[in-house]
């Protein structure tokens, strides 16, 4: 029996097949979930109803995470389709591509206020609406984060204040949900090439570094993230939340 067997899965952040959320998609589906897909803008349409499509899933809908009207409408219709949810994967995050790179003082008020909301707010209303249907579920939210929410990194600027609200939003719903018997967590994922990480200036050279410092002596991939997350998400971590959790190759250990 796949460790997933009989859960409900809604995940969002697919763009395409390079994406972390479809790579934890497939990890999921392979145990047994049935899933359900959020995504954002027409344009994204075209590629992730097929992608969908080719997994099995029960749904697709259009959220963007900046409307609570849409983020309502997704789990209305969850609700009609399934009567409950017991995981939700948000992995989401957006800022102006000039904010990273360069200066950190370049950082506007309305660059600053776009990336948290799309990026950490977007954990919380996520959350509201998700614990009602997992009542009596013990369900799960993962959520993702990037060790530049801990330490500076060259042009994550921006990204890495909404990565440090983000892992103090997972604390905070942990303990607040914890009643419940919801769990929430995060994986803080090493670099991977995915449209996210386009938008950051150096990519490559951050890539090159933990190739070379690294414990492991190299990258990570999306499917490692994956088989991570599934462990968060299933009941091997029923004693855990609360916890961001490195997939990193261990570039987080390294002192110099
Ligand atoms: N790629 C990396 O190196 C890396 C490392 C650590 C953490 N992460 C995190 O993993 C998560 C997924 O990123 P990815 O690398 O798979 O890239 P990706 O581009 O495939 O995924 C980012 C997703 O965010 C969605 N999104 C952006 N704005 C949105 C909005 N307003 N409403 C709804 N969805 C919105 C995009 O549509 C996209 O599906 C992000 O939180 C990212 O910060 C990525």
């Amino acid at each position: 029996m796949g460790l997933l067997e009989g859960k409900k899965a809604l995940i969002f952040g697919v763009a395409n097949d390079k994406s972390i959320a479809w790579a934890i998609a497939e990890a999921f589906r392979r145990e047994g979930a049935s899933l359900a897909f959020a995504y954002n803008g027409d344009t994204l349409a075209k590629r992730v109803i097929p992608l969908a499509e080719s997994i099995g899933a029960e749904m697709v809908l259009q959220c963007d995470v900046r409307s609570d009207e849409e983020i309502a409408s997704v789990f209305r219709d969850v609700k009609e389709r399934w009567g409950g949810l017991d995981i939700l994967v948000h992995s989401i995050a957006f800022a102006n591509k000039d904010e990273l790179k360069g200066s950190f003082l370049n950082t506007t008020r309305e660059g600053f206020a776009l990336a948290m909301d799309v990026s950490a707010y977007s954990l919380i209303a996520l959350a509201k609406e998700a614990t009602p249907l997992m009542e009596g579920r013990e369900g799960v939210i993962l959520t993702l984060s990037y060790y530049g929410g801990q330490k500076v990194f060259p042009n994550y600027n921006v990204m890495g204040v909404a990565k440090a609200a983000l892992e103090m939003s997972v604390r905070y719903l942990a303990e607040s949900l914890g009643g419940t018997g919801v769990r929430v967590n995060a994986i803080s994922a090493g670099p991977l090439k995915t449209l996210a990480a386009a938008g950051v200036g150096g990519f490559n050279q951050i890539a090159g570094v933990v190739a070379e410092k690294a414990p492991l002596r190299r990258n990570i991939t999306q499917e490692e993230v994956a088989d991570s997350a599934l462990y968060l998400c299933s009941n091997l971590a029923r004693g855990v939340t609360g916890e961001v959790h490195f997939v990193d190759s261990g570039y987080n250990i390294i002192g110099l």
